[in-house]
């Protein structure tokens, strides 16, 4: 589920379907992904270009065919660093919808979230008013909540192209599809 308000009086929920978070473990989930896209996990990766605004770069995830990238680890936060080459990155949460309430792309209803926040983070101060999007900081990369105005690189992930399959425990074929 995920909260999206638009301008100031209107307000919708968009569900998303999000079969980047299945149930089965990214370990077990093999598939392909073109390039330039990195093979990460379960799921495919790459960085916009340019910095852009948080609204502007979720877009650009989405007419990709994915999704702006929300780190549910560290070893994903230290991924999408990696991937950034020593900028700032954007995290797709907001807390635009309630202050304080930090909703991100494709999160699993009723399952906490992961959070990397710097000490004293998230503070909604700066000189915009309120921050309400997320960024993770090239220098240490703990996340700063910070406007979502500001302008940074974001990770865009996708799932694999074509079909995949997922293995049991025992390495063995499990489903024919993670679609
Ligand atoms: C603060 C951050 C804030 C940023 C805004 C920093 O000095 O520590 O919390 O987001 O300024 O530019
Ligand atoms: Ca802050």
């Amino acid at each position: 589920m995920f909260w999206w308000k638009v301008g100031n009086l209107v307000s919708l929920t968009i569900v998303l379907s999000d079969s980047l978070s299945s149930s089965t473990p990214c370990s077990r989930r093999h598939g392909l992904c073109t390039a330039p896209w990195k093979k990460w996990g379960g799921s495919c990766y790459l960085s916009t270009q340019k910095p852009l605004t948080y609204d502007d770069a979720r877009g650009a995830c989405r007419r990709l065919g994915a999704k702006m990238a929300a780190p549910r680890s560290d070893q994903e936060n230290d991924f999408l660093a990696s991937l950034a080459q020593g900028s700032d990155i954007w995290v797709a949460c907001t807390d635009r919808r309630q202050e304080g309430e930090w909703e991100c792309e494709g999160s699993q209803d009723g399952q906490g979230i992961y959070t990397n926040w710097k000490m004293g983070e998230p503070n909604n101060a700066g000189s915009e008013g309120s921050e309400d999007c997320i960024k993770i900081r090239r220098v240490d990369k703990k996340w700063n909540d910070i406007a979502c105005e500001r302008m940074f690189l974001a990770v865009c992930k996708r799932q694999f192209v074509g079909s995949c399959f997922t293995t049991n425990n025992e390495g063995r074929l499990e489903v024919d599809s993670c679609l």
